[in-house]
């Protein structure tokens, strides 16, 4: 029998949990004393700071002051939700959790089969890459395109050779059911029974955070395959390309490190710099950058360099990036490559050393954009208009408010036009009707106007300066990631990473007047916080947060629906409708009640 209660079984897994071992897979711990310590994985360093505590069951860091129990640490290091580390811890410990909080037993048996069946095949992928007589000629073409064995071997590249049932009967063999290899994309059903996907390909299983294979992407090696250049798995239960970054499990460590991402097009993009030491490459694979992938990196950086092809495709999936990485408040960053050229090439011609320069000195995407605009527009006042008109979809997407300010300033003073007509002018597209030409405008009706502050935000902030204690359970509820007000999200994180410091001493710091004056009015007036209630008072404002942070989510993801119907877009429409189905089960799993904020 389990424990009955989520509260007791959080309690049963941090004490079955042993910190020590837990944190000593992802770093050398030495004992010192009664504690241990190690290189901090949050931050860079070269002398340990890192110290954790096994009687109190806690690690902190004296170098970036990242603290916390087992929960935490998982949270942190593998990027997951609160749940999810519950989750997954207590697989590790034993622990079965409260029957009703987990998934349908079925839904997840499905899953555990189609993961086994996708971890089958790429293990014959590999088998056939690497012993095969047919292998051989994928293993030529490796060398011809400079990749290493080892390299291969640690993305567990593979081989599907020719002919159409090569993995259908080693499945078969292997006892698995075609429906199940049918439903994860390994086969095809034809008339004569089912099929291999891939065929003659060269293949890269795409993995999770936890080196699950979740789908592949497969090159054809023979120019005169008359098939697509690249195949992919189909969109499904378990492969969501609007999520899924190639290379991501194998840069990650980096990535939080280094608190940067380098995004790239291609797999041979990700690897080939990868091989030659540049750290932190993930590619989107065989779709554009989706809000889905920026929310996942958003757990790990918040700056993003990318690095997509010298070509006029690349130059608009950079500016599309751009929209979308500052919609979840990521810094973009550029690197223009020579003409022609993309990672792979240029690091194949000038080497690893002169990529990692190349990034070293990426500029800012707004600026970099912005001059290309001014340069074509030249002194012409009608076309400078036009010009930064085409930016304004840009800083809409921006949704941190200081960001934009200063993007807005650095503008008009760029393009010598007024700041308050262009603090208009982005009003004005803002509510815009999308425009056939270019990138359409982004509504952003869920950030607050700027003397409007969201009221739980503010209420949870006074909630955990008068009960302190109140802050771990904030960082447990992964909650911060929904506030739409910036400033209140910043200051709260810096209160999780340094308990000890006083707000108010924080607060005073705070350059814009009026939001001082507000967060220091909270402070006094919800005084009256009952100290038996504060948990739940928490818990309710956190629940009422996520809602209105997911249903802004829902009218955005309507908006580009009904855009993608517009144009036809199938695949794109499938996918946005899965995941409004996916918010919308969040939304209702919250059961609260939420006003819409006019913005
Ligand atoms: P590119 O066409 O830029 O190819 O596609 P590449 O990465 O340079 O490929 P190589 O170097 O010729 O092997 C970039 C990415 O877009 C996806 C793939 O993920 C590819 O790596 N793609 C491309 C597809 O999914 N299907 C295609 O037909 C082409
Ligand atoms: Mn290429």
């Amino acid at each position: 029998m389990g424990p009955t209660s989520r509260d007791d079984a959080v309690e049963e897994v941090r004490a079955r949990t042993d910190i020590v071992a837990l944190i000593g897979r992802y770093l050398k711990l030495k004992k010192v004393g009664s504690r241990y310590v190690g290189l901090c994985p949050f931050h860079a360093e070269k002398t340990p700071s890192f110290s954790v505590n096994p009687q109190r069951g806690f690690f902190h860091c004296f170098g970036c002051k990242a603290s916390g129990d087992v929960f935490s640490f998982v949270m942190r290091m593998e990027g997951k939700t609160f749940p999810e580390a519950l989750e997954d811890l207590a697989e590790k410990a034993g622990v079965s959790l409260p029957a009703h909080k987990r998934a349908d037993p079925q839904v997840r048996e499905q899953r555990r089969r189609g993961l086994d069946l996708l971890e089958l095949a790429c293990a014959f992928y590999e088998r056939c890459l690497w012993t095969s007589g047919a292998g051989e000629q994928a293993r030529r073409y490796l060398r011809e395109r400079g990749l290493g064995e080892d390299i291969a071997r640690r993305f567990r590249l593979g081989f599907a050779p020719p002919g159409w049932q090569n993995l259908q009967e080693h499945l078969q063999a292997a006892g698995a059911p075609p429906a199940d290899a049918i439903g994860v994309g390994l086969l095809l059903q034809g008339r004569s029974g089912p099929y291999d996907f891939f065929r003659n390909r060269l293949i890269f299983p795409v993995v999770d955070l936890d080196d699950r294979v979740h789908g592949f992407g497969g090159r054809k090696m023979d120019p005169d395959d008359p098939g697509g250049k690249y195949i992919n798995s189909s969109q499904g239960p378990l492969y969501d390309k609007s999520r899924v970054l190639y290379g991501l499990a194998q840069a990650r460590a980096d990535i939080q490190r280094s608190g940067r991402v380098v995004l790239v097009e291609g797999y041979f993009d990700v690897l080939i710099p990868t091989a030659h030491g540049v750290e932190g490459v993930v590619a989107s694979s065989g779709t554009a950058l989706t809000q889905g992938h920026a929310q996942v990196l958003k757990r790990f950086c918040d700056r993003a360099i990318t690095v997509f092809d010298a070509d006029a495709a690349g130059a608009k999936a950079t500016y599309r990036a751009a929209e979308v990485l500052l919609e979840q408040d990521i810094s973009p960053y550029l690197v223009t490559l020579p003409a022609g050229q993309d990672p792979d090439s240029f690091v194949r011609g000038q080497g690893g050393e002169a990529f990692a320069d190349l990034i070293e000195q990426s500029r800012p995407s707004v600026e970099v954009l912005a001059g290309e605009l001014l340069a074509e527009a030249g002194a012409d006042v009608e076309a400078r208009t036009r010009a930064v008109r085409k930016l304004m979809p840009i800083l809409t997407a921006c949704r941190d408010r200081v960001r934009r300010s200063a993007y807005l300033r650095s503008l008009a003073e760029r393009f010598r036009i007024d700041e308050r007509e262009l603090r208009l002018a982005l009003q004005e597209s803002r509510s815009a009707a999308p425009r056939p030409d270019g990138p359409p405008p982004r509504e952003l009706r869920s950030e607050p106007p700027d003397e409007i502050w969201p009221e739980d935000e503010l209420y949870c902030l006074a909630l955990v300066v008068q009960h302190p204690h109140l802050l771990v359970e904030l960082e447990r509820s992964g909650a911060l990631v929904s506030f739409r007000a910036v400033v209140l999200r910043r200051l709260l994180e810096e209160m999780i990473r340094d308990p000890d410091s006083s707000p108010e001493a924080r607060i005073a710091q705070i350059e814009d007047g009026a939001l001082k004056t507000r967060l220091s009015a909270t402070l006094v007036k919800e005084q009256e916080v009952p100290a038996g209630r504060a948990d739940e008072a928490l818990a309710g404002c956190v629940r009422k947060i996520r809602a209105v942070r997911l249903r802004a989510q829902e009218r955005d993801l309507q908006e580009r629906i009904a855009r993608a119907a517009e144009a036809g877009q199938e695949e794109e429409l499938r996918s946005l409708q899965r995941t409004k189905l996916s918010v919308a089960k969040e939304l209702k799993a919250l059961g609260v009640a939420v006003k819409t904020v006019a913005g």
